[in-house]
């Protein structure tokens, strides 16, 4: 049996970042759990993101994963020492692999993060840029209402663009050439962000970023056969199936409730 590779996320953004593995990973069988009984984790305090990550990680664990990807950001920047006690498979956040493309991509050391109150509070990108380019300027900003926008389809209405440029104002003024997008919904608000911005900021994409470091640590795989989806959630799979098709511009193969108790249990 092929083993997986296990990616989980809050709830249904981090299909951003299942995508863009999948495309990098054609034939590698992925298990992903979105945690939709629980989110959102941006608002949470970091002891509360840390236990619910530990559970998501051990259910996945269970399903004999060979490695873990951590594809909610909140996650990311407050739960990986205390995951990587749990189990001897590389476990990834996306918080290196997107201040790795930042620091590469910026000129003028200007580098803008938004993400979650959590992301944020954490100062967990900015510390990572810092370590790769100690003379960056890192300018980070909170932006907690593009993750409903998102969840409401509402990422081509008028009030998206209306809503970025009061939160991105800052960041204009503040002349970045760079901005992490340190959230797994800003992805989908991408062409947004750069109207207001301007082409001459670059996006970085904290789903594209993990894809591309993924493709450095593993080696290619040549089976000829596709690689096998599996999708799992702790509530409402009507509505994940919903924004899940949007993001992933299909429908979804298997869709299964895992029940949120001290073991874990497959309906
Ligand atoms: N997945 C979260 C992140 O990337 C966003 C949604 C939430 O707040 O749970 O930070």
């Amino acid at each position: 049996m092929k083993q997986a590779i296990g990616i989980f996320d809050s709830g249904v953004g981090g299909l951003t970042v299942f995508k863009a593995i999948r495309q990098a990973f054609p034939q590698q069988d992925l298990i992903y759990f979105g945690d939709t009984a629980r989110v959102p984790y941006g608002p949470k305090s970091p002891n509360t993101i840390i236990e619910y990550s530990v559970q998501n990680a051990r259910f996945l664990l269970q399903q004999g994963i060979k490695t873990l990807i951590v594809a909610c950001n909140t996650s990311s920047s407050v739960a990986i020492p205390d995951l990587s006690k749990l189990s001897n498979i590389p476990i990834i956040g996306v918080i290196d692999p997107g201040s790795e493309i930042a620091v590469r991509s910026t000129e003028n050391k200007k580098i803008g993060v938004i993400g979650t109150e959590g992301t944020i509070r954490s100062k967990a990108y900015s510390k990572a840029i810092k370590s790769l380019e100690p003379n960056a300027q890192v300018f980070s900003l909170a932006c907690p209402l593009f993750v409903p926008i998102v969840e409401e389809g509402w990422q081509d209405h008028p009030i998206a663009l209306r809503i970025v440029q009061e939160y991105l104002k800052p960041m204009k003024d503040n002349d970045i050439d760079t901005l992490v997008l340190g959230c797994t919904h800003y992805p989908l608000l991408s062409h947004v962000i750069q109207e207001y911005l301007g082409e001459k900021v670059k996006l970085v994409d904290s789903a594209n970023a993990i894809g591309e470091y993924l493709k450095k640590l593993m080696p290619a795989e040549h089976d000829a056969k596709p690689g096998k989806d599996s999708y799992f959630v702790s509530d409402n799979e009507d509505k994940f199936a919903t924004i899940a098709s949007r993001i992933l511009g299909a429908d979804l193969s298997t869709l299964k409730r895992v029940r949120l108790y001290e073991s874990w249990f497959v309906e």
